[in-house]
């Protein structure tokens, strides 16, 4: 029997998610939204795509969680988006209430799947699911750390002129202005980016990575990015249904590691069949750690508004 994973909303995220589950062969794609008829037009549309693909998967789009019943894996993009001049904080109210309905729902339909958080603001939003669901930390991760490390290996590809495959970047911390971009465990083809680039230029592409969700919200005006976000919480997907034990910076709920308790926060994270599967401790250095707690810190004070 084929996988099958659940997207709540049909926005640009969810929709663009579906298309690349559809075009992977992933899992038959249930795609599930409040607004009438979206999310079953979007989903007629890309099943009609197959034939050309020659993809054979389901695609279902539903405004009833039932369709969504016993998923292996949920991803929730639900929620507002930003528009230009806002910051993914501005978010935060509206996409609590929404979360909190959406994750009850969705654990109703499919008590022993894993959820993939995708809104924003993520760490905070990742909380309130983990809360909502009861599940264990296991079964509920954010994606942010594979879009943020992504678009900091593209702009070091260009820089450098090679391959994007040569490309590793970890990006931690929490999905926010106080992202932690480590260049000291970014490399090209094994070499340290730091031996590649000189300090002030990498500055930039570090900052260009930290402001690289609004730059993206400029440009579109009426909305923020999808392909990037939508690939980056497939690929923790495939990492999870293949079992693929692969090693991706995600937004965990960390319980005691790198000294922080009680919070969602980007670490490297194993993912594989049961989800999270591990977390993995690397050494930093005083100035990276403290970066660290201070993109804590900022998520810590998000989840005191909304009390999860
Ligand atoms: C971004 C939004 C989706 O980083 O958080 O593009």
């Amino acid at each position: 029997m084929r996988k099958k994973v659940s997207i709540v909303g049909a926005g640009n995220v969810g929709a663009t998610a579906a298309h690349w589950i559809a075009s992977k062969e992933l899992a038959d794609v249930v795609l599930v939204d409040v607004v009438e008829g979206v999310p079953q037009g979007k989903a007629l549309d890309l099943l009609e795509a197959m034939p050309i693909e020659k993809r054979d998967v389901q695609v279902t789009g539903t405004n009833d969680y039932a369709a969504t019943a016993n998923s292996d894996v949920v991803v929730i993009t639900a929620g507002i988006a930003r528009k230009p001049g806002m910051s993914r904080d501005d978010l935060l109210n509206t996409n609590f209430k929404i979360m909190s309905d959406v994750v009850s729902k969705v654990v109703a339909q499919s008590p022993e799947s894993i959820l993939i958080v995708v809104s924003n603001p993520l760490d905070a939003m990742a909380q309130t699911a983990f809360k909502q669901a009861g599940f264990n930390r296991e079964r509920v991760i954010g994606m942010a750390g594979v879009l943020d490390s992504a678009r900091f290996r593209a702009f070091i590809a260009e820089e450098l002129k090679v391959s994007v495959e040569n490309v590793t970047a970890f990006v931690l911390g929490g999905h926010g202005d106080t992202m932690v971009p480590l260049p000291r465990y970014s490399t090209v083809a094994g070499i340290p980016i730091t031996e590649l680039i000189k300090p002030e230029r990498l500055e930039q592409l570090v900052q260009r990575t930290r402001d690289g969700g609004a730059e993206i919200v400029k440009y579109l005006k009426t909305g923020s990015a999808y392909y990037a976000p939508s690939a980056a919480t497939v690929e923790m997907v495939e990492a999870i249904l293949k079992d693929k034990k692969k090693i991706l910076p995600c937004a965990a709920y960390l319980e005691g590691e790198y000294g922080i308790s009680g919070y969602y926060i980007g670490v490297p994270c194993k993912l594989g069949a049961a989800g999270l599967e591990q977390i993995i401790e690397i050494k930093l250095t005083p100035e990276e750690d403290a970066a660290l707690k201070k993109s804590a810190a900022a998520v810590k004070e998000l989840c005191a508004v909304i009390g999860v």
